[in-house]
């Protein structure tokens, strides 16, 4: 694994923050009151209050207001905001207000100004219009940090420093030529000698081979495909980069401050370029944004899944959801307004797998600018309305769940997942540009969800001891580490299940060979000669997909349908010591193997060679859950119910979340629960679009 840099600021352990406090689950938003007036903010804090929002963000896009021109700096504004909010008895949540340049820094340095592929420039008038890169912005903007630090490092009010915004949101890859001085350095640090650069990107392909490090570039656009190595170090590069940039603002404020140090991630289905298991060391507490993004299939589960992955992050603990919409957004192509019930849903889908915060983008909806159709926790209508209610009624739901905090979800199944697998995965030249590395995660995310699976997601670094069942989902780029926690893991007794395009190459992007999946090979017991992607809209038939291939009294005789397809991609694979559990009926690979097993030392790796139809997935993952004894936590269903589980030493709650119209009855222990108050034995009835956060009486 690469280290960054030794001349990036790092914090030494013993200046590191007192951690964030959690009294119960904190329920904020970010407040913009640079929008509106005094008297509206008077009736802010009233109506915060109402509603119990106890954590706010503020001074997020504050620059331009805090540093009207250079070096002047007028704190008026933000005092009188921060003692409102104190005097209200809630708590700040600080913006070190750098994530947009003001106008006059952009105008007076241009250079600070991002670039994009093609090597033109991006200008101010939006937001985030600044290079990681830039020395210069990063002075300007180190400067204000200083300033703000040192006023408000010791406000009672303030209990945790929210670093820019969404680094890296719009600017996480920038082509301009700071960047690529700081790549080269990068590079150098990397690699120590330009040889064994050109080794790691197989730059004897192409005339590619460089003779000094001024011949680096960025990966600029060209006119064919660009060197895979080179465009994944430079991903690498970009989300060290950033990382540096989050070290030195916090490296600023902890000379002035010993309150907790965060930023909000964006563990999301469509932004990809930071590597998150690099950084989530470094914050405090792990905070995350999170919107229903409705371009996908189903936003619901995807929301879950990004829930897991910022637990995983949090490294199974509490973690923070720092944003979400309480409705509609305003940047996706059809911007759907929430459900009534929806909103809470979200949110303690969220509660139920971690989150120790539920926090909104934006406490009111703004009159003006790009985001004033964004939704808010008050709308534009103001609180006579369907919306303001469920904000009421959610912070008091919050304030009820408060005993949770603490607890931590248990899962037996983990699925591995890899940014670095991302990024190599999906790179220009690929087999097929149909298949997609999130969409194969989601698809074994799905399935999982839909048997009642509570799952980790987690690093393919990360110690597998005491999970029942890892999922390895199309992770090509493993590294040899990686392949040997998984065959140990196997070895020791545990099941796993590998799909299609993993352990392709090496962290260099280099090809194993000796036959696909060189990292998996010995432990998946096959080989395979040939990948035979297929077009969307083909589907192969798969046969022998019945009890009889494991014995109908292991798996029972109808654990796979009859109609089990495949999509996407096929592969000429041979069997070594693996057997075969369903093959192609039709095709070009009539009786090839698509899905097998092997015995591996203890346990069992199966490996599966093409993209399942739904319902195929989960009869298989069904069984292999079974073979592995893997405790669902809830009913299977198809995604309108889920049913998570936090324990605590001395207590456990089970949240149960009807995303579905009709009513619906659950098991569950004994207990109370704590959203309405009311008893419950042994089972619990869960109105429809309703929630119901069980304290079990006794852990089971
Ligand atoms: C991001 C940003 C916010 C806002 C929201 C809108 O999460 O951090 O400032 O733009 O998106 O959804």
């Amino acid at each position: 694994m690469y280290t960054p840099a030794a001349t990036q600021v790092h914090l030494d352990e013993a200046v590191r923050a007192t951690p964030f406090v959690q009294t119960g689950i904190a329920y904020g938003c970010d407040y913009n009151p640079e929008q509106w007036g005094p008297e509206v903010w008077a009736e802010d804090v009233l109506l915060m209050q109402q509603a119990g929002v106890d954590l706010v963000a503020i001074n997020i896009f504050g620059w331009s207001a805090l540093e009207p021109r250079a070096g002047e700096y007028d704190f008026t504004l933000l005092d009188t905001i921060i003692d409102l909010l104190h005097s209200h008895g809630i708590r700040v949540n600080l913006g070190t207000g750098t994530s947009s340049p003001p106008p006059w820094l952009t105008t007076a340095h241009p250079e600070i100004l991002p670039q994009v592929e093609d090597g033109t420039t991006r200008y101010s008038g939006g937001r985030q219009a600044w290079c990681p890169s830039s020395p210069v912005f990063r002075a300007h903007a180190l400067r204000l940090v200083e300033r703000v630090a040192e006023r408000y490092g010791a406000h009672p009010a303030v209990v945790l420093w929210h670093v820019s915004n969404e680094l890296g949101c719009h600017n996480a890859l920038c082509y301009c030529d700071d960047t690529a001085g700081a790549f080269r350095r990068w590079l150098e640090a990397r690699y120590g000698t330009i040889a064994a650069l050109n080794t790691a990107w197989g730059t004897s392909f192409w005339s590619q081979r460089y003779g000094a490090w001024e011949e680096i570039h960025t990966p600029r656009l060209t006119l064919s495909s660009r060197n895979p190595g080179q465009a994944l170090d430079f991903h690498r590069f970009s989300s060290d980069e950033l990382l540096g940039y989050y070290r030195a603002e916090e490296a600023v404020i902890r000379r002035h401050s010993r309150v907790p140090v965060t930023t909000n991630f964006m563990v999301t289905a469509h932004i990809r370029n930071l590597d998150y298991w690099s950084w989530a060391s470094d914050v405090d507490v792990v905070a995350n944004d999170h919107y229903l993004d409705h371009r996908l299939d189903d936003p619901t589960t995807e929301l879950a899944f990004s829930a897991d992955l910022s637990r995983g992050l949090a490294d199974g603990g509490g973690w923070l959801l720092m944003e979400q919409a309480t409705s509609a957004v305003n940047w996706q192509p059809l911007n759907r307004a929430k459900a009534p019930g929806e909103m809470t849903r979200n949110s303690l889908s969220h509660v139920a797998r971690g989150a120790e915060a539920i926090c909104f983008f934006q406490w009111r909806a703004s009159q003006q600018g790009s985001e004033k159709f964004h939704s808010a926790l008050v709308p534009h209508a103001g609180t006579d309305t369907v919306l303001w209610k469920e904000v009421v009624e959610l912070g008091a739901t919050l304030t009820r769940l408060r005993e949770v905090v603490g607890t931590r979800v248990v899962a037996d199944t983990a699925i591995l997942f890899s940014w670095e697998a991302w990024w190599a995965a999906d790179n220009e030249s690929r087999p097929s540009k149909a298949v997609t590395y999130l969409e194969q995660v989601h698809a074994a995310y799905t399935a999982l969800h839909r048997l009642g699976v509570t799952v980790d997601i987690v690093s393919p670094d990360a110690d597998l001891t005491g999970y029942r069942l890892v999922v390895v989902p199309a992770l090509y780029l493993t590294t040899d580490e990686q392949a040997d926690n998984l065959a140990a893991f196997v070895a020791a007794g545990g099941h796993t299940l590998v799909t299609f395009y993993s352990g392709i190459v090496d962290e260099d992007d280099r090809v194993r060979l000796g036959g696909y999946p060189g990292a998996f090979r010995d432990l998946l017991g096959i080989s395979v000669e040939e990948f035979v992607p297929l077009s969307p809209d083909q589907a192969v038939r798969l046969d022998a997909f019945g009890a009889d291939a494991f014995g109908a009294d292991a798996f029972g005789a109808d654990a796979f349908g009859a109609d089990a397809t495949g999509t996407l991609w096929t592969e000429r694979l041979r069997l070594a010591s693996a057997e075969a559990i369903a093959s192609y009926a039709d095709g070009t690979l009539v009786g090839v193997p698509a899905i097998t097993r092997n015995r591996h030392g203890s346990g069992a790796a199966w490996y599966l060679a093409t993209a399942p139809d739904h319902t195929t997935y989960r009869d298989l993952l069904r069984v292999i859950a079974r073979e592995a004894r893997v405790t669902a936590t809830g009913p299977e269903n198809d995604g309108l119910l889920e049913v998570i589980r936090r324990v605590g030493d001395d207590r456990s709650f089970v949240f149960i979340i009807n995303h579905g119209v009709s009513d619906t009855v659950v098991a569950t222990a004994d207990g109370i629960d704590i959203v309405t108050g009311d008893a419950v034995t042994g089972t619990v009835l869960v109105p429809a679009g309703a929630v119901r956060v069980i304290r079990e009486e006794t852990a089971s």
